[in-house]
């Protein structure tokens, strides 16, 4: 199952982040922003628990947050997303995962991994900007579930129809966020169109 945002405040953002003369500063802005949308459509069913507060005014009930999080950017371009994310979930808990796609292959190639035990009942959220073949976000949370996460989404940016195909496949229990769905791949398996390398350009390392 997968959602994409659909709004035209990130539509707009989105057409800035895209364009290949923006620089890294506002890039990064900008995937902060976009961040903070797909948080808070990502958490529309997370559980809360009624609190009493005093307003100037009166008595009254609120509710606040009870499920525990915890945030898994993966390395390195998913730490352009954390900052956001800490910003909306400031008592989330963080891992990360480091995943470096094979050049050629496009093959995920695991590198370091550095996730809290899970209790089975928090929810996990795997940050990363770009969904493209999907083995990247296939392997990260199979990695999850193997460390004992049961209620895990995945956020993204930009993503790949071929991409989101591979990961349904593989993991129909985990719902994907993103921002936008783009046309395809191109034969180095990149989004088309995408918005290019994400981590060189949240990192200016182009
Ligand atoms: C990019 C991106 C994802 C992955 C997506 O990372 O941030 O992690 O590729 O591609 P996939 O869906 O085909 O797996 P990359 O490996 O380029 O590393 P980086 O974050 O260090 O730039
Ligand atoms: N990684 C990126 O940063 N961009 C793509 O288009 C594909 C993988």
């Amino acid at each position: 199952m997968h959602t994409i945002l659909n709004h035209p405040l990130v539509d707009h953002r989105m057409a800035y982040m895209r364009d290949v003369a923006t620089a890294p500063k506002l890039f990064r802005e900008l995937v902060s922003e976009v961040t903070t949308f797909l948080a808070f459509e990502a958490l529309r069913d997370v559980n809360t628990r009624e609190v009493e507060v005093q307003t100037p005014v009166a008595k009254t009930v609120g509710r606040k947050v009870s499920d525990e999080i915890v945030l898994v950017p993966i390395l390195r371009a998913g730490m352009g997303m954390l900052d956001a994310m800490l910003d909306v979930l400031p008592y989330a808990k963080v891992g990360v995962l480091g995943m470096q796609r094979n050049e050629e292959t496009a093959e995920p190639v695991p590198y370091y991994s550095k996730v809290p035990p899970a209790k089975g009942d928090e929810i996990a959220l795997v940050i990363d900007p770009m969904f493209a073949t999907g083995g990247s976000a296939v392997d990260a949370v199979s990695q999850l579930k193997k460390l004992g996460y049961r209620r895990i989404k995945f956020l993204c940016l930009v993503s790949a129809p071929e991409g989101m195909e591979n990961f349904e496949k593989h993991h129909p229990d985990v719902p994907v966020f993103t921002a936008a769905l783009d046309k395809r791949l191109n034969s180095h398996f990149y989004i088309v169109p995408g918005l290019g390398d994400a981590g060189d350009r949240i990192f200016g390392t182009l």
